[in-house]
């Protein structure tokens, strides 16, 4: 792995779980139970976020900050790009600051991939259109990992708007290189055959247009939102939540050990019910939170190549 993380397409098994055990050891300093690190103490990371964002711009700021690094954070809201300032120009003159690392999320698919080619320092995808969004991808398999026991021969369904979804991108990656099998579910016009061929492992993916016969033999599912933003709302019908949506009824068809995730922003009532999220039993949304601040402080590590001096001046 390069120093940059720009997506989980083309890690190994080896280079995966390397991420992931170093995040697991991290977990008790994300979750307050162990000392903050000063592993990047004097290191200064930028967050560029092009696009709105909660958990993951917080997460990213929280594992700096839990690594003695300090942070400057640039939304689109008040920067220079209203002013026809270019997305590449932004991030050279944040690089010209000094900065030891970029964090980007931007619509553009792509967009890290570009700034890597220009900037000579480590870039972090913190998603990028439809593209990937590979911290999340991460955090989503030590999410299984952990409450599942292992990833190698789990079934887990990701359902929902997985032709806009670079949480699912990120995930099948993941998710099939790490030895799961992946059922996509979803409205055809959500979830195109193509999809399938997502991977190197398309023996692993199952497609479905049917989340009722899915559900017996799971032991996670992933929902998604449906990124209206990502004009997907024409895609979709006005019973979406009975055809696709996480209801009570459903959950209770779930094996019992099965986990409920979802990236967040939770549309409740859409593709999740209110009793299904709120289900401390089942739901390791707010699990996923906490093991994204873990899998990001692992990721910081590993780029900025953590414990080294940082650069003079
Ligand atoms: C996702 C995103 O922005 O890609 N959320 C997240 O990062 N936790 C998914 C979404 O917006 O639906």
């Amino acid at each position: 792995m390069t120093r940059h993380l720009l997506q989980l397409e083309g890690l190994d098994e080896h280079q995966l779980s390397a991420l992931l055990d170093r995040a697991d050891a991290l977990l008790p300093v994300a979750r307050r139970e162990a000392p903050a690190s000063k592993s990047l103490s004097g290191r200064l990371v930028a967050h560029l976020f092009f696009e709105d964002s909660t958990r993951t711009r917080l997460s990213f700021e929280t594992a700096a900050a839990r690594l003695g690094a300090r942070s400057i954070v640039l939304t689109e809201n008040g920067s220079s790009t209203s002013k026809g300032e270019t997305f590449l120009d932004t991030a050279l003159n944040v690089e010209a600051l000094g900065v030891d690392a970029i964090v980007v999320r931007t619509g553009l698919s792509g967009g890290p991939q570009l700034l890597a080619r220009h900037v000579a320092c480590p870039v972090i995808n913190a998603g990028d259109g439809r593209h990937e969004h590979p911290t999340q991808g991460l955090l989503d398999c030590l999410t299984i990992r952990r409450s599942c026991g292992a990833i190698k021969g789990a079934t887990v369904a990701i359902v929902g708007d997985i032709a806009n979804s670079r949480v699912a991108r990120s995930a099948v990656h993941a998710l099939t290189t790490l030895g799961a099998h992946v059922r996509l579910i979803g409205p055809p016009t959500l979830l195109p055959a193509s999809l399938k061929q997502l991977t190197p492992h398309p023996d692993r993916v199952t497609i479905s247009h049917d989340l009722d016969s899915n559900l017996g033999d799971l032991q996670a599912i992933m929902m998604l939102r449906v990124q209206l933003e990502r004009a997907a709302g024409g895609a979709i019908g006005s019973d979406y939540r009975i055809q696709f949506g996480l209801t009570r009824e459903r959950a209770s068809r779930l094996p019992a050990s099965c986990i409920v995730m979802h990236p967040g922003p939770v549309n409740r009532g859409v593709e999740v019910d209110d009793d299904v999220a709120d289900d401390r039993r089942r739901s390791q949304i707010l699990s996923q939170v906490t093991h994204g601040v873990a899998v990001r402080m692992a990721v910081l590590e590993h780029c900025l190549e953590a414990g080294q001096a940082p650069r003079a001046g």
